[in-house]
């Protein structure tokens, strides 16, 4: 695992969209898989400022969700796919074709979770993996005592994750779905590079158990210890218990 301290979110923006130049230049198809929360938000603002100058372009890349809430209307304004389309797809020049995630609102959700395994793997698997961590450890919606093993499925949302997330639901925690479909630790784990992004004070304890700690399933993000090609970006305060 090779940990960066950086001195704001804006310079972690910097760091991996220079990761994702490189691998535009390396591959003709690449895959990106993206997250949602607010850690990525500086990734998706730089991308969208070197798309804009010509400094680089995702017309031939393809993307992945992480995970998607269920029980949101399609056209909710914190559905997952609307909030990367707002903060990923509309600003830079990806085709919104080629940008995929769990279907949150499929009829048979079951069946949903399998056809977004085969999607992942008939694109080749995911090339580079932009991830963050919630407060209890969790990755993408791996919540805690999630099989490390596990694949796209339904999840039950624990209340932390719904407290921390009301933040997005006008302060409602009510609002918050109680599910959600999400890759499993197994599925991200397939990913060729993982960059993990967290800033604040909040998520010191998470990251110390992810980097320091016994791997253990009370601890998802700890299987990313198993990974050969791990980057984790952290400001000092997440930081600080390392
Ligand atoms: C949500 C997402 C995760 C994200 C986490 C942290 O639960 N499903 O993918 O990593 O929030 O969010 P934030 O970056 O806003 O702290």
């Amino acid at each position: 695992m090779e940990i960066v301290i950086v001195q704001s979110q804006e310079q972690a923006g910097k760091l991996v969209a220079d990761t994702v130049a490189a691998l535009l230049k390396r591959k003709t198809d690449p895959v990106l898989g993206v997250a949602t929360g607010s850690s990525p938000g500086a990734v998706y603002k730089e991308l969208a400022r070197r798309v804009e100058a010509g400094e680089l372009s995702l017309r031939h890349a393809k993307a992945f969700m992480l995970d998607e809430y269920v029980g949101l209307s399609e056209e909710h304004p914190q559905r997952y796919r609307v909030v990367i389309d707002r903060e990923f797809v509309e600003p830079t020049d990806i085709d919104p074709a080629n940008v995929s995630g769990p279907e949150g609102t499929a009829r048979d959700l079951v069946e949903a979770c399998a056809d977004y395994e085969r999607q992942i793997h008939a694109a080749g698997g995911v090339d580079l993996q932009i991830l963050g961590i919630g407060t209890d450890g969790h990755i993408a919606f791996n919540e805690p005592g999630s099989s490390l093993a596990s694949r796209t499925r339904l999840k039950t949302l624990t209340r932390q994750t719904r407290q921390d997330n009301a933040r997005f639901f006008g302060g409602d925690i009510e609002a918050v779905p109680k599910h959600c479909l999400t890759q499993g630790v197994g599925t991200l784990m397939e990913a060729d590079h993982l960059v993990l992004l967290a800033f604040g004070q909040p998520k010191a304890e998470a990251v110390h158990h992810m980097v320091e700690g016994p791997v253990s399933a009370m601890w998802p993000a700890t299987a990313l210890q198993f990974h050969p090609h791990v980057t984790v970006l952290l400001d000092e305060s997440a930081a600080s218990r390392l």
